[in-house]
């Protein structure tokens, strides 16, 4: 016999309605503290209220994500927007289709093939650390900083040598499209995308201005047939399926704008908040910069330093456990379903929150500091499974961990040969945008490593060392 989720209390006209707008995240982590590991809020005015589910269990994401994923579909407004608004690529699509497209898409995920995009990345890293030596007051904002890093790093391996005619185009039109997936995504109502107000239409401008450049690199890598090229947009062109069957350009398309989508403001805020966090943190800096040091010895870092660099990994994931860029995930299920003893009626909107699970206290002692030894081997063996998920699991899983893991890794290990970093901003407010977010500046004192101050005694501290704490 199923139990029944408890409702979350709320205003009596609105329900959680206004709750889950305005602090979404805070809005989830009460009902986990309050209610436990499953809970519906009731959103909306009367006539008009929708349930919507929150598991947050170790235990509930994996029967969501994995062992009852067939059920638990990509059938939400978010969802629906993103088809609408970039094309229906491997993120979105589903049943016989997706299958399709994972198979013609998985071997350029393989590590081998991903570890081929070392040296770009490490050409882009390079490319940062210049414009930060640059900097004449050494103050730069990290997020800016890592959201153009992560846009050129995805772009340059999408793109190859053609990223210079891309870059502004995607970094002028993306937001326009990001905005307004989320905008729709969570309105209650939405205005047909036929009718011609000025936000359908900025839309449709950019969506236009976006698909152009695409189309026109696509058919000239068509055109030019196999001629050795590795990057992503040529190796989408030749590919074939068993059958012999080629993705047709606007299914090409349709997964590059996926890969800029899913490949950009997620790694840019995983790096983001790791520079910030380190930069708040100059022990675990200090440990880092003595890794890449006894590692790389000034070498550029590679592929394989993904495993030689093992405190770099837990850095990067301990930032994805505090600020996952993928802070809530969405599925609604076709059929009734039992998760953890709970009833969910079929056709509910289930929501997962990493923000949550990653800060509940049955897996982590003290959720809220930054230890990157939570994820020291043994501590990581002790765990369940889905109490760390910011790449989501089960058959769904996302596609580019390995790449994002190894760019981020490159990225840090070459900052931090070069610089030591101290924090400005130290408390940065997150919201909800296409991924979790700085929502104010999250400047970072950078200096350059060369020209640090010398410590004269035991007792005296780097410039900065004090405030950082
Ligand atoms: C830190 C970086 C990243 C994070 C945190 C992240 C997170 C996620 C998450 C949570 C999902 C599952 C979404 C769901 O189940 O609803 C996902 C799926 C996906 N991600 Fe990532 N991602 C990152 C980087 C990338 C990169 C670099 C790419 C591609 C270049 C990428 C491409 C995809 C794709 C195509 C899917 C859909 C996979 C499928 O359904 O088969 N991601 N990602």
């Amino acid at each position: 016999m199923s139990r029944q989720v408890p409702l979350v209390a709320a205003n009596s006209v609105l329900g959680s309605l206004q709750e889950l707008r305005s602090d979404t995240l805070g809005a989830y982590l009460r009902a986990q503290r309050t209610y436990g590991d499953v809970v519906r809020f009731s959103a909306g005015p009367p006539g008009m209220r929708a349930d919507v589910y929150g598991v947050f269990s170790a235990e509930g994401v994996q029967q969501i994500l994995a062992s009852q994923a067939a059920n638990f579909r990509k059938e939400n407004a978010v969802y629906t927007e993103i088809r609408e608004s970039i094309g229906n690529g491997l993120l979105t699509s589903q049943d016989e289709e997706y299958r399709f497209q994972r198979r013609m898409v998985q071997p350029f995920f393989t590590q081998r093939r991903v570890n081929g995009y070392a040296a770009a990345v490490h050409l882009e890293a390079i490319a940062a650390a210049e414009k930060w030596s640059a900097s004449p007051d050494g103050l730069i904002d990290a997020s800016k900083e890592m959201a153009e890093f992560a846009l050129r790093a995805v772009t340059r391996i999408l793109f190859g040598s053609d990223i210079d005619t891309a870059i502004d185009v995607v970094r002028r039109n993306f937001p326009v499209l990001g905005d307004s997936v989320l905008r729709r995504g969570v309105a209650p109502l939405r205005i047909p995308r036929t009718w011609p107000t000025p936000a359908n239409r900025r839309v449709a401008a950019a969506q236009r201005e976006l698909y152009e450049v695409c189309d026109r690199i696509i058919a000239e890598r068509s055109a030019a047939g196999d001629t050795g090229e590795q990057d992503m947009v040529s190796l989408l062109v030749q590919a074939r399926g068993e059958d012999g069957a080629a993705l047709d350009a606007d299914a090409v398309r349709d997964q590059v704008l996926v890969f800029l989508l899913a490949g950009h403001e997620t790694t840019a805020t995983a790096l983001a908040f790791s520079l910030h966090l380190l930069a708040r943190h100059p022990e675990a800096q200090a440990r880092l910069r003595e890794e890449v040091d006894s590692v790389l010895g000034g070498r550029a870092a590679e592929a394989a330093d993904l495993d030689t660099l093992p405190y770099v990994g837990q850095v990067l994931k301990e930032a994805m456990r505090l600020y996952p860029s993928v802070a809530i995930m969405g599925r609604r299920n076709a059929e009734a379903a039992e998760v953890e003893g709970f009833h969910i009626p079929a056709g509910s909107d289930v929501y997962l929150s990493p923000w949550v699970t990653h800060r509940h206290p049955d897996y982590w002692a003290r959720p809220e500091d930054f230890d990157p030894d939570h994820f020291a081997p043994e501590a990581e063996a002790a765990r369940p499974r889905y109490a760390w998920f910011p790449f989501g699991g089960g058959p769904r899983a996302c596609i580019g961990q390995h790449f994002s893991m190894l760019e981020a890794t490159i990225a840090l290990a070459t900052f931090f040969q070069r610089f030591e970093l101290t924090a400005v901003d130290h408390d940065i407010p997150v919201g909800l945008a296409m991924t979790m977010q700085a929502m104010g500046p999250m400047r970072v004192r950078v200096t350059p490593r060369d020209k640090r101050p010398q410590r004269h005694s035991a007792g005296a501290r780097t410039e900065g060392q004090g405030a950082a704490e």
